[in-house]
């Protein structure tokens, strides 16, 4: 068996996700997520920076559809996150690499259980090829 662990980064929407929840204490079980006041901040180049710095897999939370409180950051961010997922492919990335949930989480109960589902998915693919 392997001991590859992959390292997840995990940006999310601070309005939808997690805004009950006590950061420290999320932080603490989370390695590398990253509050963010809208997931529409979250643009092609911080996905990319993310795997150039070692990043094997990125979970991006989102509002709900129609609910993002900055109009349509989620929608603008799902149209990168799909568009990114063709780029990726060409690079020889798997599109499972990026993934973004629009969902509402105000405890952050399901913060930890996606991003180890998302481990595990990327556990299966392996380390990320270097970009
Ligand atoms: Fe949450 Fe925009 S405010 S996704």
């Amino acid at each position: 068996m392997s001991d590859f662990e992959p390292k997840i980064v995990c940006f999310s929407c601070k309005f939808s996700w997690g805004y009950l929840a006590n950061e420290t204490s999320l932080s603490s079980q989370i390695k590398n997520w990253i509050p963010i006041i809208c997931s529409g901040k979250v643009d092609a180049k911080h996905i990319m920076e993310a795997f150039k710095h070692g990043a094997d897999g990125v979970l991006i939370l989102g509002c709900p559809e129609g609910d993002c409180h900055y109009q349509d950051g989620n929608f603008e961010t799902k149209k990168r996150v799909q568009l990114l997922h063709k780029v990726l492919d060409s690079y020889g990335i798997e599109p499972e690499r990026v993934r973004m949930e629009l969902s509402l989480d105000p405890e952050g109960k399901r913060i930890p259980e996606l991003v180890k589902s998302m481990s595990e998915t990327v556990r299966g693919l392996g380390p990320v090829r270097q970009i």
